[in-house]
């Protein structure tokens, strides 16, 4: 039998509340997956919150590996620098530039012999974990990066870890957003959310789906059609300070990503960069002269011509945490309303897995086994302890 083709499904109308590295991404997966994305944003600037303020490494073996009691977070990020490469290459296709992509790897040093017991541990984790993890004998060291200090006492090669400019990461993202026709609805602070049939943002628009993923600002207030507050079953976000110190790149400057416990070294062509102090429960933006010092030092230590080398900027961005600094990614308790939120130090690292992860609940309802630990609703009373650790049970 014959007849017209069956009315093609409406896309679904999706609102992302938040226009970060976490943010911007999902709206890109969404629309790659066919639905009708606006981004919404309180700034006017891609990535104004934290994202522009990062350092750009793709660090999930250095980051993660060693946290023992954190198993399911060392598969996310896995799974997360495995998608990086291709997903930098799509930013770049679709973006039409670079986003700095290395995949050098990283190196760790010690310089005390506290430092060099604590690269054993290190070591030992990555292996477990199978991230790979080359113990660096001092002149091989020497030769992968001749910048490093002559009086180093240990050192390992982590090959998985990565990096990129997050600023190019933002350029890239905004421009393949624009070109796929996502909305950027930016100075719009969404403070109320009403639902009903649909959800009706601020500007009067409605939407089938929203997400949330604006970090370390508050969510917005969702409310029924006769005015009722509604939760999301979500924690307040906790802030967490880190101060940055950019300094001009220079001919002996760094190749890699440079760790020590106390510093990290990133260094890019704009700039290298020098972080990071973690100020927990700090939400302002404020740059300490003797944090910033302090890094200067750390760093001088580990590569001298960063010693005298000029500072082009320093800075601070207000990385979201939560109460047990894991993310929370997955629907809230209002259905239709899903939370990317609480990447923490690893917004970057997580993008294009938490993307996946949210596009594949939002538009298929699946929720990816890697996401089953960050249930959004997993802490006991959310809005009675926002910054209480209590966790209703994990299988981390
Ligand atoms: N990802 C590094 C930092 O948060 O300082």
């Amino acid at each position: 039998m014959s007849g017209s083709p069956p009315p093609r499904k409406p896309a679904l109308r999706v609102a992302i509340v938040g226009a970060g590295v976490v943010g911007l991404s999902i709206a890109l997966e969404l629309r790659s997956r066919g639905a009708d994305v606006a981004v919404y944003d309180r700034g006017i600037e891609l990535g104004g919150g934290v994202s522009i303020r990062a350092a750009g490494m793709l660090g999930a073996a250095f980051e993660w590996a060693a946290e023992h009691d954190k198993r399911a977070l060392a598969a996310l990020a896995r799974h997360a620098g495995q998608l990086w490469p291709d997903h930098a290459a799509r930013l770049e296709r679709l973006g039409g530039g670079p986003v700095e992509y290395s995949r050098e790897g990283a190196l760790v040093v010690a310089r005390t012999a506290g430092e060099v017991e604590w690269i054993a541990s290190l070591t030992a984790a990555c292996q477990a974990r199978s991230f790979s993890a080359l113990t660096l004998p001092l002149k091989d060291l020497a030769v992968r990066e001749p910048a490093l200090a002559p009086d180093l006492l240990g050192g390992l090669w982590l090959a998985d870890d990565q990096q990129v400019d997050p600023v190019l990461v933002l350029q890239r993202l905004g421009a393949a957003l624009a070109r796929t026709g996502v909305g950027l609805r930016f100075g719009r602070q969404v403070d109320r959310i009403t639902a009903g049939q649909h959800f009706l943002m601020p500007d009067g628009e409605h939407y089938d789906r929203v997400v949330i993923a604006n970090g370390a600002q508050p969510a917005p207030v969702f409310v029924g059609p006769r005015g009722a507050r509604l939760s999301l079953g979500l924690p307040a976000p906790v802030p967490v300070k880190g101060q940055i110190l950019a300094i001009a790149p220079i001919e002996q400057g760094p190749r890699h990503v440079i760790h020590t416990r106390d510093v990290y070294i990133a260094p890019k062509s704009r700039w290298i960069l020098v972080g990071a102090t973690t100020e927990r429960n700090r939400a302002d933006t404020e740059v300490d002269r003797d944090a910033i010092a302090q890094l200067r030092a750390r760093a001088a230590a580990l590569v001298p011509a960063l010693a005298d080398a000029p500072e082009l900027t320093a800075w601070a961005g207000v990385r979201p945490g939560s109460p047990d600094d894991q993310p929370l990614i997955g629907q809230t308790a209002i259905p239709g309303v899903f939370a990317a939120l609480g990447h923490y130090r690893n917004g970057v690292l997580f993008a294009p897995a938490t993307a996946e992860i949210v596009a594949d609940q939002v538009i298929d309802g699946k929720v990816s086994p890697l996401a089953a630990a960050f249930d959004p609703t997993r802490f006991d009373n959310p809005d009675a302890a926002p910054h209480s650790p209590s966790v209703k049970g994990s299988d981390n």
